[in-house]
């Protein structure tokens, strides 16, 4: 009897000692990123700012060291899934975080609610991604934030009738829904509606309708990184040059790729959550250190959602005092509020999504570069299109 749980006493004990330090001294985040294919641009941008942000702030949080695991989905649903499943089962990840297109973010949703692991959605913007798992988080936007505040400025400015234009996926008809509601509740009028395909995208023939039409804008929007061809073929077209003025979400000024645009795209009025020239001291900060650490690459809208997905990863771990169970660390993520280089953010306790400002902005060029300056700013937006099924 007393033999048995002396014995019992000293397996428990031996236990105790070995399983925190053996097992909990590291916490893992599986970053999952399209680094190669059409959108290795939007995994450039939020592997840049994870590093810079680790670098800024070390590698130990709550007396964990943090490592950081990086794996490239090539922008491909199937493969996005296989490797959060691999993060999971073969490298113990606390954390699944990334996501740079929507189909990328639904098809690893239910793997995070199975495995009760945060997923920190830095990038993709669809409206309903967020309700797929009770354990996404989004630190990136929603295109109905800025839809609706475009929209509003639109309706403001003598835009009486506009045709839209949006490449065709989820969140394109997130932008072409939120903008046209909006819009028309303003007493405007969406004379065509124009989905063009995700694959090699062509918006010249589609460009030639819009002329036809003759609305007083277009709206339009494109992944990051696809704004380049929409530009160029806007030009060749001759819409420059038609009156018809080009509105739409940031993400067809991106600042990755803007200044190459030449001057054809001054003038061109969008609302974003980000620009390069947001004018606050933490961004000026944020752009100095990017361009430093990345051969002057300009941050863009990507690279916040990644610089605030990490920050909220750290922060939550700070509050739980380390535990990575999930539902803490979910508690600690919602409500959460800080400064980041885009202006004050939060996360929606009820929602699990961003709260942002959306601004306004006019491509301008300013000491030979054009960039997105700011004109306008609208706080706290939340989703419109979760705020309109309450
Ligand atoms: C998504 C991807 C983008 O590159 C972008 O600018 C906006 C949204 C997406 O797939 O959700």
């Amino acid at each position: 009897m007393l033999r048995r749980s002396f014995l019992a006493g000293l397996a428990a004990a031996s236990l105790a000692a070995a399983s925190p330090a053996a097992a909990q001294e590291t916490v893992k985040i599986g970053l999952i990123i399209p680094l190669t294919g059409p959108f290795t641009t939007t995994g450039k941008q939020l592997e840049a700012a994870v590093r810079l942000y680790m670098q800024q702030n070390g590698t130990t949080v709550a007396g964990k060291k943090i490592e950081l695991l990086i794996r490239d989905d090539a922008g491909r649903a199937e493969n996005t899934a296989r490797i959060a499943s691999e993060l999971l089962t073969n490298d113990k990840v606390s954390f699944l975080a990334g996501f740079g297109l929507t189909p990328l973010a639904m098809a690893t949703a239910p793997i995070a609610t199975n495995a009760k692991v945060p997923m920190v959605v830095m990038m993709a913007g669809t409206s309903i991604i967020t309700e797929r798992s009770p354990y996404i988080v989004r630190t990136s936007f929603t295109l109905g934030q800025s839809a609706v505040i475009v929209a509003d400025w639109a309706a403001q400015n003598k835009i009486k009738k506009v045709v839209t234009m949006v490449t065709d996926y989820a969140p394109g008809h997130d932008a072409e829904n939120s903008f046209a509601d909006q819009f028309t509740k303003q007493g405007g009028t969406v004379a065509e509606k124009i989905r063009v395909p995700i694959q090699n995208p062509d918006f010249a023939p589609f460009l030639q309708r819009v002329l036809d039409a003759k609305p007083d804008a277009l709206y339009v929007f494109t992944p990051s990184g696809v704004g380049s061809i929409l530009m160029k073929q806007f030009v060749e077209r001759g819409l420059d040059k038609s009156g018809i003025r080009l509105i739409g979400p940031g993400d067809i000024t991106d600042d990755d790729i803007l200044n190459g645009f030449g001057d054809a795209a001054i003038g061109v009025i969008t609302g974003h959550n980000y620009s390069t020239a947001h004018p606050s001291a933490k961004n000026k900060e944020y752009v100095a250190a990017f361009r430093k650490a990345n051969n002057n690459m300009r941050p863009n809208f990507a690279s916040v959602g990644g610089y605030d997905g990490i920050h909220l990863i750290y922060e939550a771990l700070k509050k739980t005092n380390g535990n990575t169970d999930g539902d803490a660390l979910l508690a600690a993520m919602k409500g959460m509020k800080w400064e980041s280089p885009r202006g004050p953010i939060s996360i929606d306790p009820e929602t699990r999504d961003i709260i942002q400002t959306i601004y306004m902005r006019k491509v301008e060029k300013v000491n030979g570069e054009l960039y997105n300056v700011e004109f306008a700013s609208f706080p706290d937006v939340k989703d419109p299109v979760k705020a309109a099924k309450k």
